[in-house]
């Protein structure tokens, strides 16, 4: 779709218009011969998806390798969310994660009831969280929640019987943005699902920003530690003297990973296979964006096959001349997040039984 020409190692753009611009690899490359492991995505079934803490590398693949189906059939015809009906709870800004979710219901023929913002509910008279969980009880069967709170899940969990799934808590998680992100990586480089992974092939993660107060940054980085065998190295690029905080660092160190720190992009930017940007941090009661030094533009030496990712919105850290390259990942990190979404909901409500049998053959697929 679009051509790097240069053959050296440190990247020269060459920018060609076409209709979607970016890099969008073939979901088919994720999957494998068997079928999809139901009894691994089985262990969804009614739980609420609240962070990353609760998956392990089979269960972020067979969640990958069930959206990558989805992003490659017409299995949404079976209308496997017929009957149910999701409720869109988002008390913070969104546009992705909203409306991505929403899409996947609707594409899955299942029905929403939304809050876009926390004005239009009782919040805004000054009700709980606690109480307003207990009414969701009665208008649905799963809840989507975004917040500005970190301890939000905790409330609305005194009295929600419902499955719950984390859109974003405050500084805390965002694990389904994570899903997202690692589904577009392992379309990108299908090899990393592997245990034995040939050193050349082994990626170098630089991550912007402030994971130990970054939410998509904080689950990405976790959910990044389940793939130790095919990460050579994780660089946090940050101006903070310490973005992880001692749980993040313990968890980093006990992977066996090597990591290092650095407030100098320019210091490991050619290096890099993964560049996770990121632009802005929900902390307290503001927004607070990076510190502009950290930018990615037509000047910058990315290594000539290195991909960047950003869960968006952007700010200025991002120029839109990188859209135009095969360095963007991250529209088609975007566009997977509604098969992600899908291939949970399914697995949450426990609607595997509308999926064509023969849809599950992934042989007939390759
Ligand atoms: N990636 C993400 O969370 O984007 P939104 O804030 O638009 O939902």
């Amino acid at each position: 779709m679009v051509k790097v020409s240069s053959d050296k190692n440190v990247n020269a753009l060459e920018v060609k218009q076409t209709d979607a611009e970016g890099l969008y690899p073939d979901p088919t490359d994720l999957l494998e011969k068997e079928n999809l492991d139901l009894d691994v995505l089985g262990s969804l079934v009614g739980q609420s998806i609240i962070s990353v803490g609760q998956f392990d590398k089979k269960l972020v693949l067979e969640i990958c390798k069930f959206a990558a189906l989805l992003e490659a059939t017409e299995i949404s015809r079976s209308h496997p969310l017929d009957g149910k009906i999701i409720i869109t709870a988002f008390f913070e800004a969104s546009t992705r994660t909203r409306l991505s979710f929403e899409s996947a219901v609707l594409r899955l023929d299942g029905k929403i009831i939304s809050i876009p913002t926390g004005k239009v509910t009782g919040v805004a008279k000054g009700e709980s969280l606690a109480d307003i969980g207990e009414m969701f009880n009665s208008y649905g069967d799963l809840v989507v929640m975004r917040h500005t709170e970190t301890d939000s899940i905790d409330e609305l969990q005194t009295k929600l019987r419902l499955p719950l799934i984390n859109a974003g808590n405050g500084s805390g998680e965002h694990p389904t943005q994570a899903l997202a992100d690692w589904f577009a990586i392992l379309k990108w480089k299908p090899e990393l699902k592997n245990d034995l992974i040939e050193e050349k092939d082994k990626i170098h993660l630089g991550i912007l920003g402030t994971p130990g107060s970054m939410r998509a940054v904080n689950s990405f980085l976790r959910m990044s530690l389940l793939f130790k065998s095919g990460v050579r190295k994780i660089t946090i690029i940050s101006e903070m003297a310490d973005p992880l905080g001692p749980e993040l660092e313990d968890q980093l160190n006990k992977s066996g990973i090597e990591s290092s720190t650095t407030n100098d992009i320019t210091e490991v930017l050619s290096d890099l296979d993964v560049v996770y940007m990121n632009s802005i941090a929900f902390l307290g009661d503001s927004y607070k964006t990076l510190d502009s030094r950290f930018k990615i533009d037509e000047t910058s030496e990315l290594k000539k096959n290195a991909v960047v990712l950003h869960p968006l919105a952007r700010l200025d850290e991002l120029d839109p001349i990188i859209d135009g390259t095969n360095h963007n990942l991250y529209f088609t990190q975007a566009h997977g997040a509604v098969f992600v979404r899908q291939a949970l909901m399914i697995s949450v409500l426990n609607r595997f039984d509308r999926i064509p049998k023969e849809s599950l053959h992934l042989k007939k697929i390759k």
